[in-house]
């Protein structure tokens, strides 16, 4: 495959702004999972990124039951405009029994559609490296018609902080520079793309099926 520099000068030059939105889902108020969702949004601003985050602790968001979506909470009325207008997410979660915690697949349970063609990293706080915990966040995700990266940042506290409770394994540091970089230039390339698709109606593409 040979590149073409015309594509790479469209890519720089016709989206700017990539909106990136983190989802903290942990409860807890020192929790290490959203921490370190907020040292991925804060770097990945130095490339090219406008960052936000949810976190779930702040938000009063009730079990999701479809019988009542009309009766939906003012919070996440707040809430759905920045998840619309999202390019790309973060969501950080701690292991709770190898799978997401409750508050987060309840939070995508609210959505589909949102999340479609758009790019997905994941964050896990877990004693056992959080690979099942991926998984299943992925699986939510693909059955959303969402991209996820191929890797994941999974923080485990007993080793991977110092005294003061700041990361220093430098493996972990740098693939949190990895993420920061790769969720905004492959969530762009992805996100262009899915535009394009959804508005001259490719009929060959999944995106066929979407609106802008
Ligand atoms: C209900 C519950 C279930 C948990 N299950 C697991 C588990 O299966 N595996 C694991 O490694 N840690 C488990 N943990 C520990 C948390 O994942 C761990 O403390 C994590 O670092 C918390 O993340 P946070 O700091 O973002 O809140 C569990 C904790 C709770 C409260």
């Amino acid at each position: 495959m040979e590149i073409d520099e015309s594509i790479i000068n469209l890519i720089n030059t016709n989206i700017t702004g990539f909106k990136l939105l983190g989802v903290g889902s942990s409860l807890r108020k020192n929790s290490s999972s959203n921490k370190m969702l907020k040292m991925v949004l804060e770097k990945a601003q130095r490339y090219g990124a406008n960052t936000s985050m949810i976190e779930l602790r702040e938000i009063n968001l009730p079990i999701f039951n479809p019988n009542k979506l009309k009766e939906i909470s003012e919070d996440i009325k707040k809430i759905n405009d920045q998840i619309i207008k999202a390019d790309g997410f973060i969501l950080a979660t701690p292991d709770y029994h190898g799978s997401m915690s409750g508050g987060l697949k309840n939070f995508l349970d609210y959505y589909w559609y949102e999340f479609s063609g758009k790019i997905f990293g994941y964050i896990v706080s877990s004693h056992e490296k959080g690979l099942t915990v991926m998984d299943h966040m992925r699986t939510t995700i693909r059955q959303c018609y969402g991209w996820s990266l191929p890797y994941g940042l999974s923080i485990n506290t007993e080793y991977d902080l110092d005294e003061y409770h700041n990361i220093n394994n430098p493996k972990l540091l740098l693939r949190i520079e990895n993420m920061s970089r790769d969720i905004v230039i492959y969530g762009k390339l992805l996100r262009m793309q899915f535009i394009y698709d959804t508005n001259n109606k490719v009929s060959t593409t999944f995106a066929f099926q979407f609106k802008q």
